[in-house]
């Protein structure tokens, strides 16, 4: 036998003993045995450099070369999935597939609380690992993922075939070697995802990892169902999760098909759903990985297929999450705010509480009915959760207050200018257009950087000159003579502040009509409802007036826009023709504000739509950008939309120098990070220079 030969034999012997492992749990030889059939293949190996395969299990000792995560276009989508925090949603879920499609039956599956991974086989050989990242593209860290011994190299057959799994690390390894570190880390799931970005695969392989595999894209042929799938995945040499349960009409049905598929699982009637995410709920806590919720999938490929997909999301799937992060603090105060709608929203002022990641000291409390619905009164300790990771909401009453409060009510009167309160739908308003709160607040509104971005008229700014009585329409901005607070010595108001303001005053003259129309934060008035109005020719002040000259035909063009319905299309009518504004837009313009973008179109080429789709969060610091909402303004130029927080679904983080937590939360969750450089190459300002991974690596550098 030649050594080539026998390495193949070794390679052959090595990963079936590996496979049935993984699969079954056992291993058919001693691990003593193992160790020496190994140990003579990584002789071969070193000796005859030609005899190493890309399936070779010697990879899974990892190497000490330094691995640069290159990025790597996805070629399945990777989608995340939507989500239900209460067992209801579950069950309007699967009620209203079921009136769709009453053949549909269901997977329900554990959601592995770890890290999502793709792995991509060629012929049957583990050719790529790849991070979920943004969902097209991810990172190549094969290296590191070969190191996972549950990670078949090689299959059980030569498919072409793409896998998405999670890797995790079981929680008595992760309790043994948080105790080593230095600085632990909070749980499981991040350990693992640092793990798999280590620089040094020989790192990643001393950390047991370990994969649950639950999606199989073929590249020909597949399968019509998922317990199928699933069967095939085992056969191949995936690791599967065996707690689930299949959902059919008849609990018998169900086990003979799990049966008929060689996998385990519990057989259940859709009736069962409710005790299952029980039975689930409840074994959680002794299982020897984390979940963080449940995943309920139609079973049928075609009905997948019919359901569809959103732009993040399979239509088919829901994942039951079995809770928002939460904290518990105590309700100090309740006061309320006064929108420039004049909509009146109730706030908590709460004991200052941590809570992934940020301090929170004041939760929205939507309305009258969202307090009613929790019976709050001043006092509760409350427990509060951050929902998709963006607001903080109020959950629950834990222990209510013991100094006899009841549940708050709304005042009878506006806080700000006395009038009688009014309700409308679920909200209190207050009716005064003339309301300071509703003056000040269309002030900031107008002068915010999503619309007229007028530098140095901030929120501290306009309150102050609002309360000396300088400024109380938005167009007293244009009319008032700035230099007048230097001459009367206001204090604060120096020459340089003073002539910023001035500057900045005169050059938002030049702003496009769209943002005047914004800043008038007319309803319905959106930066989307008017970007519709634009690309339907309605891009000046003259073409809207024309429009809404006749209410009913207006409203027949209105409706026809894709995007706008009945409701957007009555609330547009009526802005355009309420004299209040029609006064206000015919003063600007008299002021010298543009009332048209047909000219300033021409002068403002429109950007190719690059990042169309996407979500982008910024953070740090930035030479180019300064403020940083500048390059925000360059990606929703280019079709981009804005996020304020890191989460799964985020396409890309922009990150500038001094970045924090927002940088270490992308890395953890696989979001790809954009330096300055690199975005000013993107949007075609320069050459690019160095890699995107660099950057990847540094924050790993500093996770671990
Ligand atoms: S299915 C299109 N099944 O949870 C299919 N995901 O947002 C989408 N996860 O990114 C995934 N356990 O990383 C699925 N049994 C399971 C899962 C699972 C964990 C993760 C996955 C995904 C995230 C959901």
């Amino acid at each position: 036998m030649t050594y080539l030969e026998r390495a193949s034999e070794l390679r052959n012997l090595l990963e079936e003993y590996q496979r049935a492992y993984y699969t079954t749990g056992r291993s058919p030889v001693s691990d003593l045995e193992y160790d020496r059939l190994f140990d003579e293949l990584s002789a071969i190996e070193k000796e005859h450099p030609d005899a190493v395969t890309e399936d070779s299990p010697t990879h899974r000792v990892g190497s000490d070369l330094s691995s640069d995560f290159p990025e790597v276009a996805h070629t399945i989508p990777v989608l995340s999935l939507d989500k239900a925090y209460s067992a209801q949603e579950v069950f309007t879920f699967i009620d209203r597939i079921h009136r769709s499609n009453g053949a549909a039956s269901f997977v329900l599956e554990e959601k592995i609380d770890g890290f999502s991974i793709v792995l991509y086989y060629r012929k049957g050989i583990l050719e790529r690992a790849v991070t979920r990242g943004n969902g097209s593209v991810g990172n190549d860290v094969t290296p590191n993922v070969k190191t996972i011994k549950a990670v078949p190299l090689r299959l059980s057959k030569p498919v072409d075939i793409s896998v998405r799994g999670e890797v995790f690390l079981p929680v008595e390894e992760f309790q043994r070697i948080n105790l080593t570190l230095d600085e632990p880390y909070a749980n499981p799931r991040n350990l693992a995802a640092g793990t798999i970005r280590r620089n040094k695969s020989s790192e990643t392989a001393r950390v047991p990892l370990s994969i649950f595999c639950y999606e199989g894209f073929w590249a020909e042929g597949g399968f019509d169902d998922h317990i199928k799938i699933l069967s095939e995945l085992k056969t191949l040499g995936f690791p599967v999760d065996p707690n689930l349960s299949y959902f059919r009409s008849s609990a018998e049905d169900a086990a003979a098909r799990l049966a008929a598929a060689g996998l385990e699982g519990r057989a259940c009637s859709y009736s069962d759903l409710p005790d299952e995410i029980e039975h689930h709920t409840r074994e959680r806590k002794s299982l020897p990985y984390e979940i963080d919720g449940l995943v309920l999938k139609v079973n049928e490929i075609g009905f997948r297929e019919e359901l569809g997909y959103t732009e993040h999301h399979p239509r088919w799937a829901i994942a039951y999450k079995f809770e928002a992060p939460q904290a518990q603090s105590v309700v100090e105060a309740i006061d309320v705010q006064v929108g420039r709608t004049g909509r009146i929203t109730p706030m908590a002022r709460i004991k200052a509480a941590k809570l992934a990641g940020s301090v929170i000291r004041n939760v929205t409390l939507h309305n009258q009915d969202y307090i009613d619905s929790l019976e709050l009164a001043v006092g509760d300790t409350v427990a509060v959760s951050k929902r998709g990771d963006v607001i903080p909401a109020v959950e629950s009453v834990v222990e209510p207050n013991t100094l006899g409060n009841t549940t708050w009510k709304m005042p009878s009167v506006c806080p700000e200018c006395g009038a009688t309160l009014e309700k409308r739908g679920a909200h209190h308003f207050c009716p005064n257009r003339n309301c300071p709160a509703r003056e000040k607040g269309r002030l900031e509104f107008f002068c915010a950087k999503k619309q007229m971005d007028i530098e140095g008229l901030g929120s501290g700014t306009i309150e102050d000159l609002y309360s000396r009585g300088y400024l109380r329409t938005i167009t007293d901005i244009y009319t008032f003579d700035w230099s007048s607070l230097v001459r009367d010595g206001v204090p604060g108001y120096g020459e340089k502040k003073t002539s910023a303001i001035a500057k900045a005053v005169e050059e938002s003259r030049k702003t496009p009509f769209r943002r005047v129309l914004a800043g008038l934060g007319m309803n319905e008035f959106s930066h989307k409802a008017i970007e519709i109005l634009q690309n339907a020719g309605f891009r000046s002040k003259q073409s809207l007036t024309d429009l809404v000259a006749d209410s009913a035909k207006a409203l027949e063009v209105l409706t026809s826009l894709d995007g706008i319905g009945p409701l957007t299309g009555a609330e547009i009518v009526c802005g355009l023709t309420d004299p209040d504004n029609i006064a206000l837009l015919n003063s600007l313009e008299e002021l010298g504000l543009c009332m048209d973008d047909g000219a300033v179109s021409e002068a403002e080429p429109t950007e190719a739509q690059i990042f169309a789709g996407q979500s982008w969060c910024v953070t740090g610091t930035f030479d180019h950008f300064q403020p940083r909402e500048k390059a925000m303004e360059e990606i929703k130029k280019r079709g981009g939309t804005e996020v304020s927080s890191v989460s799964r679904r985020t396409s890309c983080l922009l990150a500038g120098k001094n970045a924090g937590s927002k940088l270490a939360k992308a890395a953890e969750l696989g979001v790809r990070v954009v330096s300055e450089e690199q975005f000013l190459a993107m949007i075609g300002q320069k050459e690019e220079t160095e890699s995107v991974q660099g950057e990847a690596q540094e924050i790993q550098g500093s996770l671990f």
